[in-house]
């Protein structure tokens, strides 16, 4: 399935957007150059040696790596009195302007497009084509909110009586700590900056431990566009930077993108202490998120709908698919069918552009999500092989005897499958929201009244019909969720920015 113009945004958008296509993937020689252009840019992970960055070493990215990228001891502070000196000059740079510098930033993500996909195949082990839709998204993201700041964020006169005027302003309300993960370490870390910067605050930034060369770069394009190096300030490290950074007073704001356990933790940070003034905070977290399918689904599309949500990207989504509920009367055929699929998956080097699946991020994580496999091995309908050495998780399909079994969010390639009963829908769709997660979920049906039912009950941010159910479209597809995925707004979305400004109304009596 490819990417559609989002028929949704204003003309104008439109332009803008198809301008951030980039390469058509389907061109095969085209994509054959690309990868070797990638190939050939240099790569030094940052703070360690080549073997514990390697995938396809089998020690695979080692904590020490991790823990070498790290920002020194004083830096968190330095940065923010840096951003809060910078806050000022940039909150009064006239809207029209900084939105400018965001397109220039989208400009200029683009033409920096095979080093920052060679960053992502490198560094966070994306595929080719992942990759690239991480460029796309960025500078997606940077031109949607620069359009929506031109047209939402302009002071508005409002109705009042005679002899009075009343004003409503936008603006700034200093300096927000942006928390990134690493599986969309571009494309996220791009948008959370983005929309505060554009707002009129200033940043300090913290990627994800595991892909602070892509959080480098990005800034060092962001201060080439024009954004005021201490507007946008970067500290690297792990939970600890970043603990240190949300527990400061000074942070007016905190956009995190991440698991559910930590934006817990970071809200506790947040709120507990007495002399602290309430901050927004912005948590985008995880799902356990099912498809449903019932027996007027079409066969062929279920599948390539499973494999593209559960598999691509190494099921590293936060919206990927982890539970498909089959109507029983076509479970057998459906997991038969699905089987056949995974075994035609290309799993092996991210580099490679025939490569489906690459490897899970990291030695942990690939230890914790090897390890939950192991213990299902009795309710195992289907894996995959994969190359001997490096971090593959083989795609692996799970069958449950119940859906309600399903408790936690596993994050990589493995897929569970409960059935239900046909003429039951709301009640299973009851169930999935009884999971208190509400990320995504999909719906395989070609009846109407069905897609009706989905809509209604379904306690979710994104729900997708008769497609797949990952790679929302920034400004067509608003995303996020809601419960433990998240406290909204939805990124891509008309009603992001305003979270970050702060409302102030003026009356004058004239
Ligand atoms: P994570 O929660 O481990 O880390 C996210 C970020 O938080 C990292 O930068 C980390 O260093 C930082 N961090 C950790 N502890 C912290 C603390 N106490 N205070 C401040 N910062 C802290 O998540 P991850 O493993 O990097 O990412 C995977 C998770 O992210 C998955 O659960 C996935 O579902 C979720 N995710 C959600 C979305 C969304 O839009 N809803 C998008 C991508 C990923
Ligand atoms: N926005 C990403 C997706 O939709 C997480 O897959």
């Amino acid at each position: 399935r490819t990417r559609h113009p989002g028929i949704p945004l204003p003309v104008d958008m439109m332009v803008h957007w198809r301008n951030s296509q980039g390469i058509d993937l389907k061109d095969r020689p085209i994509l054959l150059k690309t990868a070797s252009d990638i190939e050939a840019v240099p790569f030094e992970p940052e703070g360690t040696d080549a073997v514990h960055a390697d995938p396809l070493h089998p020690s695979g990215r080692a904590r020490k790596a991790i823990e070498a990228a790290r920002t020194p001891d004083d830096d968190v502070h330095a940065a923010i009195t840096r951003a809060q000196a910078a806050y000022r000059d940039w909150e009064r740079t006239p809207i029209h302007d900084r939105a400018t510098t965001l397109e220039r930033f989208a400009d200029l993500l683009e033409e920096n497009r095979i080093e920052l996909m060679a960053l992502c195949v490198k560094e966070a082990f994306k595929s080719i084509p992942d990759a690239l839709a991480e460029v796309r998204e960025a500078a997606d993201f940077c031109r949607y909110y620069a359009y929506q700041a031109r047209t939402d964020l302009a002071p508005r006169t409002l109705p009042g009586p005679t002899g009075e005027r009343n004003e409503l302003k936008m603006e700034g309300r200093g300096t927000w700590a942006t928390v990134a993960p690493w599986n969309f370490p571009l494309a996220i870390f791009v948008g959370q900056n983005a929309a505060a910067l554009v707002t009129g605050n200033t940043v300090v930034a913290k990627p994800a431990p595991q892909t602070p060369s892509i959080a480098r770069k990005v800034v060092e394009i962001a201060h080439a566009a024009g954004i005021p190096e201490d507007a946008l300030n970067l500290v690297t490290g792990g939970a600890d930077v970043g603990a240190e950074l949300v527990s400061d007073n000074r942070i007016a704001g905190v956009a995190f993108t991440g698991s559910t356990a930590t934006a817990k933790r970071i809200a506790h940070t947040i709120l507990v202490d007495e002399e602290r003034p309430i901050i927004p905070f912005i948590a985008e977290t995880g799902g356990i998120n099912a498809m449903i399918v019932d027996s007027t689904a079409l066969p062929e599309q279920v599948v390539a709908d499973v494999i593209t949500s559960a598999f691509k990207s190494a099921g590293q989504r936060c919206s990927a698919m982890r539970l498909l509920l089959l109507q029983e009367d076509i479970a057998e055929e459906m997991e038969e069918m699905i089987a056949g699929a995974m075994a035609t998956l290309i799993i092996g080097d991210p580099g490679d552009p025939a490569t489906d699946v690459g490897p899970v991020i990291d030695r942990s994580s690939y230890d914790k999500l090897m390890a939950y496999r192991e213990t299902m091995r009795p309710r195992w309908l289907a894996t995959t092989h994969v190359p001997e050495e490096g971090l593959f998780v083989p795609p692996t399909m799970i069958g449950l005897d119940s859906m309600d079994d399903l408790d936690k969010e596993w994050f990589g390639p493995i897929l569970h499958v409960a059935t239900w009963k046909g003429g039951k829908l709301a009640e299973t769709i009851e169930r999935v929201n009884a999971k208190k997660y509400g990320l995504t979920m999909g719906l395989h049906s070609r009846i109407a009244r069905s897609a009706e039912i989905a809509e209604d009950l379904a306690r979710i941010g994104n729900l997708y019909v008769n497609r797949n159910m990952v790679g929302a479209i920034v400004g067509s597809q608003p995303f996020g969720g809601e419960g433990m995925s998240g406290t909204g707004p939805k990124a891509g979305g008309p009603n992001y920015l305003p979270r970050f400004c702060a409302e102030r109304a003026i009356s004058v009596d004239t």
